[in-house]
């Protein structure tokens, strides 16, 4: 028999007994890029807060009542009967036609104008945001973002080797007169959720978004707009896309051919209609969406082509544009009762935001309070949030939390924001 040489040096850990302190042939071969990633302490916490006693303001979900299952049955039902193969193959990387036709439509109603040729449809925007990075950022480019931002897209950009460059907030969004200095340091581009803010809860408001549109065309730094949030408007008027007044601005507003924008714009059907779909989109110009879909193609060929179906064939006859309404109806109630139970619960040390939409408000607790540890101690009351530090990209938000009003029923939100009003107190006495 002929004997098996030693392995070369630097060939990698060897694989020990099952049960070991687990060394596979794997670790030592981790790509060099994925060492910096962690999984924070914060996400740990937070599957405690998965417990069922536990009254949980931390996730980002829909309300059960209002998942459309019936309609979705209904999809599915027609889907299965039909003749057509299409929900069951292979479909094409950029998304099925009549689901980004009506997305195209559905856009106009907000009054952003483009074609389908500018629209991909992604897994969920947390695709989008993954195959932005990886078309835009090399280690070590600089993104700018609000501070604090969403925690996914810290994730997927830091995957790529991002530096961030954080622009302080107020409560009007994006604070102009610290972002000009940033955009001289030459950032890949501008991370931004003008409205309802995750984690925020702010909007920015209309001079703002003009000021921003000029300043990012001045010294050429393209936008990356996310937008989950923008029909969930609760009160007051909609405020345009960024997308729509870069247009403007260009001089190439209402014609589809001439989307050449400096922003790309996306959305998702997660909080209109159902995160379990994983459908999302985002809007660019062509040469970028022909890019994006080759990155596609790389990660999952397509998004599944069963969900874009019963997307399509859910939303196709207006049921969107109906239920959103009803979702703006059920959440309102749900935000005022949140506000209400804080003014009635709260020390009147802490301060919060108020939403005009989307999901989320934003407390900010004394300083010298830690919000991650007092998430230990709300755990012992049966009550969670997320604690601010998990959307600061460079450290800091410490004294901050973001609470989820639309998930627990208005009950719920009560009982939840008083034994959260008792932790802090005690705190604060502590
Ligand atoms: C700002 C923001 N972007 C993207 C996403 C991801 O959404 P999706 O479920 O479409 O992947 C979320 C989800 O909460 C979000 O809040």
């Amino acid at each position: 028999m002929v004997p098996i040489p030693a392995p070369p040096a630097g060939s990698g850990a060897r694989l020990s007994a099952p049960g070991a302190n687990v060394t596979t042939p794997w670790e030592a071969r981790f790509a060099q890029r994925t060492h910096g990633m962690t999984s924070s302490i914060i996400r740990e916490l937070l599957k405690l807060t998965e417990a069922p006693d536990v009254i949980s303001f931390a996730g980002g979900l829909p309300a059960s009542d209002l998942l459309p299952r019936t309609e979705i049955g209904e999809a599915v039902g027609r889907i299965v009967a039909s003749s057509s193969e299409g929900a069951f193959q292979y479909g094409v990387s950029e998304g099925y036609r009549p689901l980004r036709e009506l997305f195209v439509r559905h856009m106009a109603r907000y009054g952003i104008r483009v074609g389908p040729e500018n629209v991909l449809v992604t897994s969920g925007s947390q695709q989008a945001l993954d195959l932005i990075a990886r078309l835009f950022i090399n280690p070590g480019d600089r993104i700018l973002t609000e501070e604090p931002t969403y925690l996914g897209a810290i994730q997927a950009f830091g995957a790529q080797q991002g530096d961030f460059l954080p622009v302080p907030t107020d409560d009007d969004g994006l604070r102009i007169e610290s972002l000009e200095e940033r955009l001289r340091a030459g950032p890949k581009f501008l991370y931004i959720l003008p409205n309802f803010q995750n984690p925020g809860g702010t909007t920015l408001s209309l001079p703002r978004r003009r000021r921003l549109i000029e300043l990012a065309n001045h010294y050429g730094t393209p936008l990356v707009e996310d937008d989950p949030y923008g029909q969930l408007r609760y009160e007051g008027e909609h405020l345009p896309a960024l997308v729509t007044l870069d247009a403007e601005f260009r001089g190439c507003a209402g014609g589809e051919r001439a989307f050449t924008g400096n922003v790309i714009y996306l959305s998702t059907l997660s909080k209109t209609l159902a995160p379990g779909l994983r459908i999302g989109w985002v809007v660019a110009p062509e040469s970028v969406v022909r890019k994006l879909v080759q990155i596609k193609q790389a990660t999952d060929l397509h998004t599944s082509t069963f969900c874009q179906h019963v997307a399509f064939e859910v939303a196709r006859e207006g049921f969107l544009d109906r239920h959103v309404k009803r979702l703006r109806a059920f959440y309102s109630v749900r935000r005022d009762a949140m506000l209400e139970a804080l003014a009635r619960h709260f020390p009147p040390a802490v301060r919060w935001t108020r939403p005009q939409g989307g999901l989320f408000l934003w407390a900010t607790v004394p300083r010298g309070i830690d919000t991650a540890k007092l998430l230990q101690e709300a755990l012992a009351e049966k009550v969670a949030f997320v604690p601010g530090a998990a959307f600061y990209p460079e450290g800091g938000g410490h004294e901050s939390m973001r609470l989820n009003f639309s998930y627990a029923t208005p009950e719920v939100i009560e009982e939840g924001i008083r034994r959260l009003g008792r932790v802090l107190s005690r705190a604060l006495e502590g």
